[in-house]
């Protein structure tokens, strides 16, 4: 490991923790920022905002970040070739600065348009840094060091959904006078991500087989190895470029069709499937007010020890990654995740007749989000890059990078419609209200609550 690699490892897993910080922040603020959509909308149309419509445009601020990613996920490839990994890297920036802008100045425009269409810009940043990254990453690691170091993007990600969690507190950006601070917050990996990229190399990858600047490459690889003798690694990137020389360019529709790439493709895309539709973003998009109706007192400590679970388990990944291998691990941690999530249903189902069962949430979501670490977090990013030469690389991430945000946006837009209403010893009637009034979504305040809340603020 030298000081080279770990500078462009750390400047590019940036943007991980930019991407991580985006998916953790709206999680611990979403009560006050409810409350500033209903307050614009009572200052707009002169009257309280329904449950219905609150629910869908939070449900929208929350997935729209997944739309954006879906869409910078799949541009991914036009891109790495043309720019380079590094300077497409830092150019992304650009999307990260106006979303800060757009976001951090929404409650003084009275426009919830401004934060969702900001969520949305912030989306495009990070599907892009899903692709980006990766593919840098494994371009500059040393193949022992591969899975290691691709890790690290998850590490980058995870920290960043630490980072937003803690200030999501309360007492430090989470509350009505500074949660647009909380969501403006992002200027700052932004701004650091611009000073430190311009000093890591770009991708020795790159410059050889796309650029064909071979002593360029050669001067990159000594310092990223910190030695002279670098003819190994270059006399093994020179076998792909000559065989990329034999291929066409590989487009998306030909991974597909050619049955040299079918099999690593299908992989690829259901390992991103099995990321996402674990429904781990549930936990991160959400988990204040699931552990709220679980009965949790503090419901954004227990958020805070789930980011503290998940970063840990990151960490412990790290080390066993190259030593279990990749398909182990997954598999593992897939189990893992499917045991909590029985234990989580059985905790609910008994929470009336045992309040302590709230502990036994917690344990069962702490569970959940370590077994999810272990394996289906951070290898199915990496795993791309390991299963895919350089010609089909860029198209592969694009497809990868679709399976996974689609996935993700899933998740993030259904599951407050999809959290079952309780309906024992309720009439028809009241049941029927319910759905009535929360148009099939879940929420806890009626419209009487709402006023109140409108009234009571100064607008
Ligand atoms: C993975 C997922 C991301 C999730 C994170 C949680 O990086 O891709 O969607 O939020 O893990 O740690």
């Amino acid at each position: 490991m030298t000081a080279r690699l770990m500078l462009a490892v750390g400047g590019a897993v940036l943007g991980s923790l930019q991407f991580g910080y985006n998916t953790g922040v709206i999680n611990a603020p979403q009560k006050v920022i409810e409350d500033f959509y209903n307050r614009t909308w009572l200052y707009r149309y002169e009257e309280p905002i329904s449950p219905a419509t609150l629910t869908t445009l939070w449900s929208l601020s929350v997935a729209i970040f997944s739309v954006g990613g879906m869409i910078g996920s799949f541009s991914v490839g036009l891109f790495v070739n043309r720019f380079g990994r590094r300077n497409s890297m830092l150019m992304s920036n650009i999307l990260a600065f106006v979303s800060a802008v757009l976001m951090g100045f929404s409650k003084m425009a009275f426009s919830f348009e401004m934060l969702i269409l900001g969520r949305f810009i912030i989306g495009l940043y990070s599907g892009l840094t899903t692709g980006f990254v990766p593919m840098y990453v494994g371009e500059v690691s040393p193949t022992a060091l591969r899975g290691a170091l691709g890790t690290f993007h998850q590490l980058g990600i995870v920290l960043g959904i630490l980072i937003a969690q803690v200030f999501g507190l309360d007492l430090i950006m989470g509350n009505d006078s500074l949660w647009p601070l909380l969501l403006g917050f992002i200027f700052v990996p932004a701004l650091l991500q611009c000073i430190i990229l311009p000093f890591a190399p770009e991708s020795p990858r790159f410059l050889l087989i796309n650029r064909n600047e071979e002593n360029k490459a050669k001067s990159v690889l000594k310092k990223l190895r910190g030695t002279t003798d670098v003819s190994s690694d270059l006399q093994e990137m020179k076998e792909e470029s000559r065989q990329m020389m034999r291929e066409k360019k590989v487009t998306i529709m030909e991974l597909f069709r050619s049955p040299m790439y079918r099999q690593p493709i299908l992989i690829a895309i259901v390992l991103q499937l099995s990321q996402q539709l674990s429904g781990i973003n549930a936990v991160f998009y959400y988990s204040t007010s699931i552990f709220e109706k679980s009965g949790v007192e503090q419901p954004v400590y227990a958020t805070i020890g789930s980011g503290v679970v998940n970063t840990a388990f990151t960490v412990v990944s790290l080390f066993v990654v190259e030593r279990a291998g990749r398909r182990t691990l997954h598999l593992i941690g897939l189990a893992g995740m499917a045991g909590c999530a029985i234990l989580m249903t059985i905790a609910l189902t008994l929470l009336d007749q045992m309040p302590w069962m709230s502990y036994l949430s917690i344990v069962a979501i702490f569970g959940f989000v370590a077994f999810f670490e272990i394996g289906p977090g951070p290898i199915p990013w990496f795993i791309v890059a390991e299963l895919f030469s350089q010609g089909p690389r860029p198209a592969a991430f694009a497809v990868a990078g679709l399976s996974n945000w689609t996935s993700n946006f899933i998740v993030g837009m259904g599951f407050q419609y999809i959290a079952v209403p309780e309906t024992k010893g309720r009439t028809f009637d009241e049941i029927a209200s319910g759905f009535r009034q929360s148009g099939g979504g879940q929420s806890d305040k009626t419209p009487d609550e709402f006023h109140s809340l409108g009234a009571d603020s100064q607008v």
